[in-house]
């Protein structure tokens, strides 16, 4: 979150990934001055979990300091999904560690997959 590039919404978002091996991929958001070339925290962690070559998420944590408890946007909840199951869990974090855990069963029930 501290990284967060946020020069428009001023609103800085922080994820953690741990993956199958155990390791942690972090990630923040990036906004561009074209809105909508933006990306989430989460979708960087993402990022620097399949560059390491890994492919299962554990379990994630989201944050931002300015809401008591985020939870991941619709767009971001899919792409979790292209990596976690309906029981990975989700833990919804403000500074001070984890507000709720929940599945990403429950941010995303009957998520598309081509499977
Ligand atoms: N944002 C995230 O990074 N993750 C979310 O799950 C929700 C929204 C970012 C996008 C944008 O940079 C800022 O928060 C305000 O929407």
């Amino acid at each position: 979150m501290r990284q967060a590039h946020v020069p428009y919404s001023h609103f800085p978002v922080g994820a953690a990934l741990r993956s199958e091996s155990g390791a942690i991929f972090a990630g923040c958001n990036i906004e561009n001055a074209s809105y909508p070339e933006g990306w989430c925290a989460e979708t960087s962690a993402i990022a620097h979990m399949v560059v390491a070559g890994e492919r299962t998420i554990a379990e994630v944590a989201v944050v931002a300091e300015k809401m008591a408890r985020i939870t991941p946007c619709g767009g971001c909840r899919q792409r979790l999904k292209e990596f976690a199951s309906p029981e990975t869990r989700v833990h919804l974090c403000d500074a001070d560690g984890i507000v709720e855990t929940v599945t990403l069963g429950d941010l995303l029930p009957k998520a598309f997959a081509l499977d």
